[in-house]
Formats: C-alpha cells, sequence, structure tokens
C-alpha cells in the first residue's frame, strides 16, 4: 500500500483552462482617434468618460473605490450582497450573465453562488485589465464558463455569438448608466432589453440625489486620487493621438449641476497652453488659461426618475432595494414583452 500523501499532494489538481476572450475595441483605430480629435476641437472641449480607463485609469477607479468619500461602490457591494439570496431567487439558476463594465469583476462574483450562470460575459474597454481580473476570477470559479470581450458599448453592444442566447441577465453595476444623458441612456436600455429577449432581465445600480456636499467630496477627494483618475485622461490621449499635453497645465474639477441632477468632471487649464498631436494628419488645439475640458457627467437620479427611465424604455421592475440610508438604489427589472 502507498504511504498517504501530504496534504499539499493531495489537493485535488483542476485544470483552469483561461477564458475566451475576444478583443473589438482597437485603440489605434481611426475611429477612435476621430471621435477624440472631434472632442478635441469642438468649441467646448469633450472627452467621453470611457477613455478615462485605460490600464492605469482603472486602477485608479479601483483606489477611489477604497475612498471614504466615495460611497457608491461600497454602498452598491452592500446591497448586493444582503440581497443576493432574493436577486437569485427571482432569477433562477442558469442564466447568461452579461456584465457590462465588468471592471474588477468584483460585484459579479458576489452573486455567482447564488446565480450559478451557465455563462459569464465580461464586458470591458479596458481590455488588459478585464483580461487579468477575469482570469484570476475563472481561477477562483473554474466551473463557471467564462467569457470576456473587450468593447466599447456606448454607441453598439454587439454581442459575439458564442455568448449563450437563452435567460440573459445584463448587470449593469456602478451607477455607470449615470455617464450619460436621459436620451442616451434610453437607447442603450432600449439595445439591453432587445438583445436580452423576451426572458432576459436587467439588473442595475443607480446612485440616487442627496445633498451636494455628499455628492462633491465623492468626486473630488481631499487625497486627490479622482484628479489624478481625471487628468489620466490626458495621459491616455497622449498615447492613443501621439498628443503631448503636459498634466500639469490642467487641474481636476468636480461640480454638482443641480438643474441637470449631475455632478460634471472638467479638466481646467490652469495658463495657456498648446497641444499638438500626430494622429490622422496631425492638429493642433490652443486653450485659454481657465478653459475646461469636459471629461465626465454622473447623473443622479430620483427615485421616479430611475423608474420612469426603466419603464419608459422596455422593462418592467420586478424589485429594488436600497441601502439602509437610501443613497443608491439596485433595479431588478424584466424585459417587458409587448
Ligand atoms: C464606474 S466603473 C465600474 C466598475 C465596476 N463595474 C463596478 O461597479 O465597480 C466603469 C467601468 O465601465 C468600463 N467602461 C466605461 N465605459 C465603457 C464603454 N463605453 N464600454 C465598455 N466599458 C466601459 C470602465 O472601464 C470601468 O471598468
Amino acid at each position: 500500500m502507498n504511504a498517504a500523501p501530504s496534504t499539499l499532494q493531495a489537493l485535488p489538481r483542476v485544470a483552469h483552462p483561461l477564458p475566451l476572450f475576444v478583443q473589438q475595441y482597437q485603440e489605434n483605430s481611426e475611429l477612435i482617434c476621430a471621435e477624440l480629435i472631434g472632442g478635441l476641437q469642438a468649441p467646448e472641449a469633450i472627452l467621453s468618460p470611457k477613455f478615462l480607463y485605460d490600464r492605469l485609469g482603472s486602477k485608479l477607479f479601483e483606489a477611489i473605490t477604497e475612498l471614504p468619500e466615495y460611497y457608491l461602490t461600497r454602498t452598491e457591494g452592500w446591497i448586493l450582497q444582503a440581497h443576493s439570496q432574493d436577486i437569485a431567487n427571482s432569477i433562477g439558476t442558469g442564466c447568461t450573465f452579461i456584465d457590462l463594465g465588468a471592471g474588477n469583476c468584483e460585484k459579479a462574483a458576489h452573486l455567482f453562488e447564488g446565480l450559478r450562470p451557465k455563462q459569464y460575459v465580461a464586458i470591458d474597454i479596458s481590455v488588459e485589465y478585464l483580461r487579468t481580473n477575469l482570469a484570476r476570477l475563472n481561477h477562483q470559479w473554474p466551473t463557471i464558463p467564462m467569457l470576456g470581450l473587450g468593447a466599447d458599448f456606448s454607441s453598439k453592444l454587439e454581442l459575439v455569438s458564442t455568448v449563450c442566447s437563452s435567460k440573459r441577465v445584463f448587470f449593469y453595476p456602478g451607477s455607470s448608466i449615470g455617464n450619460f444623458s436621459i436620451e442616451q441612456a434610453g437607447l442603450i436600455l432600449q439595445q439591453l432589453a432587445s438583445q436580452a429577449g423576451e426572458d432576459g432581465w436587467l439588473l442595475i445600480g443607480m446612485d440616487l440625489v442627496k445633498n451636494s456636499a455628499a455628492l462633491q467630496a465623492a468626486y473630488d477627494d481631499p487625497l486627490q486620487v479622482t484628479a489624478a483618475f481625471n487628468r489620466n485622461i490626458l495621459l491616455n490621449v497622449n498615447r492613443l493621438l501621439g498628443a503631448d499635453f503636459v498634466l500639469s497645465h490642467f487641474k481636476h474639477v468636480a461640480v454638482f449641476n443641480q438643474q441637470f441632477s449631475r455632478i460634471e468632471m472638467y479638466l481646467q487649464a490652469l495658463q495657456e497652453t498648446t497641444v499638438r498631436w500626430s494622429a490622422l494628419g496631425s492638429g493642433i488645439r490652443y486653450f485659454r488659461r481657465g478653459e475646461r475640458i469636459h471629461t465626465e457627467n454622473s447623473y443622479k437620479y430620483s427615485f421616479k426618475g430611475a423608474e420612469e427611465l426603466l419603464n419608459n424604455n422596455g422593462f418592467s421592475i420586478a424589485h429594488y432595494w436600497f441601502d439602509p440610508h437610501k443613497l443608491f438604489c439596485v433595479f431588478l427589472a424584466k424585459v417587458r414583452v409587448n
């Protein structure tokens, strides 16, 4: 008889094949350069918040989520964990769980035990960051088939044919829907409803209107991590366009616009500065001192506003959950079949 194996030898050898990964988003495409240049040359310069997220931007965002002032991630995480069983009871097991802007995939992982999805599809524009995090998650949950999609879904979500078509559940956490205007958000939801199919669901987190001091602090922390996150967009643009933004020429500004119920983030020129780029035949943009580049909006919803957004764009709310202070709300909505 063989001697009993040591504890280490006795560990089961589980194979962890890397998750499938499809990269649709190509950083060096003409389309992306044209979008960036169009924004820089606009009379009021603007860069889409999606360009905040390159590998460093994603890591800086992760640091933001640790800040005491940034209540969003921990509050939504609390709601999801506190109600994971209710969520699983409503949806049932065996869904196709599609995480929009998955980031480090942590929030989705909180729901795996209850949902036991038949496939997890993680989508993010921050391609390398997603690859790394999905590989780690795949190692932790080797029995859940996983697919990574490096994609920009802001104008169109193109799901590849390997995404299972039955019982699709779109998971859209982080109040990221708030980065879009109400009209754009409506179009995105309509697209999700049509791609989810008749047995589809949406699980979405939305940040609620609250006093402006709390909102302002969440987007302008004293450690200036959010400032670094915001200014990193210029490093990303330098890389994508071959541009020469000098980061110290711009400061981070975050204001709560009561009229539009949104946080607005800007980079404001501290001095006159001229930026040049080499992409698409080269170009130049002069900034006056005090001139701003608009980098992000983050709409804050009333409960009624959130309800209307979902109800008017293809979904019927089945459940919703708040945190004890009603800072944040997670909605579970079913695709409405007409
Ligand atoms: C606010 S973070 C939320 C991350 C994570 N889901 C969470 O809730 O903690 C937004 C995420 O969406 C991704 N993202 C932003 N715009 C995107 C776009 N247009 N297409 C795909 N992913 C996008 C970012 O890279 C980032 O990971």
